[in-house]
């Protein structure tokens, strides 16, 4: 496969890989996620974005098993998921980072990648116990693999490292090699950007683009306006637990809806701002065309 083009190939190939169905949770009297339902096609990078206690990370719990829907399904890859146990959800071939860092933080960065791919090791006790040959060699594959994670992320250098040792940013680069070990086809990221400087944020564009690149399918939830406008091919609005807008970066920038959403939340002022921006280069737009029309 030619992943050169991977931005284009998701739209050739229109294939759902996650299917999230009318999902609906409460908690309590709150509809934390009502009615929502989103395909994330195959090879896209797609994000979720939405004010604070929009319902974003729910839906990420309701796709990863930790809770279960009260309504609807969620599908991937052609089979029912709805309601298995997180196990089972990274088995099936869906790996996640959270958006706070869960981290083996006394145990080196390698280990903790290999950690990660505990599920596609087949070897059964008795094979440990005996230490036998294929155990040897399984091992040595997912040491392999451990390493290939590590390098893609670019801490390959801090692999006899302490976890806690680490920055804040390389961190959250190590929280994604753990998820990278488990072979995913689907990779969820809850707010990867999140606590990231400028440059640290661009460095992990360009990660999460050669994630796509190798054939992964990235769904994310991002505060990070730029982070998202700039590696998004579909972006979807949450607020109040709904859906209330898709579509591609410079769609959702335009959409009223959007922008009311985000008014009077200070925290996303930025985001605010980034919006208006779109909103007003659009209008401009449509008015550089109307006076062209007019001449
Ligand atoms: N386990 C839970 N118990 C009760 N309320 C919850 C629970 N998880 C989330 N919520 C509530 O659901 C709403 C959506 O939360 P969340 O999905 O974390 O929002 P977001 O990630 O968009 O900021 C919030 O009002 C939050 O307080
Ligand atoms: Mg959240």
């Amino acid at each position: 496969m030619d992943y050169e083009d991977a931005g284009e190939w998701w739209q050739v190939t229109g294939k759902a890989l996650l299917r999230i169905d009318n999902i609906s949770k409460n908690f309590g009297g709150l509809k934390a996620v009502a009615d929502f339902t989103l395909d994330v096609m195959e090879g896209s990078i797609t994000s979720l974005i939405g004010p604070n206690g929009a319902g974003k990370t729910t839906v990420f719990n309701l796709v990863t098993g930790i809770y279960s829907p009260d309504t609807g399904q969620v599908v991937f890859d052609g089979k029912n998921i709805t309601g298995i146990q997180p196990h089972a959800v990274v088995e099936a071939g869906i790996a996640r980072t959270f958006q706070t860092l869960r981290l083996f933080e006394n145990l080196t960065c390698f280990e903790n990648v290999v950690s990660g791919q505990h599920c596609r090791c087949r070897s059964g006790v008795i094979a440990c116990l005996l230490n036998t040959k294929s155990r040897r060699e399984e091992d040595a594959r997912a040491f392999n693999f451990a390493e290939e994670c590590m390098r893609l992320m670019g801490i390959w250098e801090f692999r006899d490292e302490l976890a806690k040792n680490l920055s804040y940013g390389d961190r959250r680069r190590l929280e994604i090699a753990r998820a990278l070990a488990s072979r995913p086809k689907l990779l969820i990221l809850d707010e990867p950007a999140g606590g990231l400087n400028e440059n640290e944020s661009d460095e992990l564009m360009d990660k999460i683009r050669q994630i796509r690149d190798s054939g992964i399918t990235v769904f994310l939830i991002e505060h990070d306006m730029h982070v998202v406008m700039g590696i998004s091919d579909v972006v979807a609005v949450m607020e109040y637990g709904r859906k209330i807008a898709e579509g591609t970066p410079e769609e959702v920038q335009r959409n009223p809806d959007v922008i009311e959403a985000y008014l009077g939340s200070e925290e996303d002022e930025e985001l605010l701002a980034t919006l208006k921006k779109g909103a007003m280069e659009e209008v401009t737009q449509e008015a550089a065309q109307e006076a062209g029309e007019a001449v």
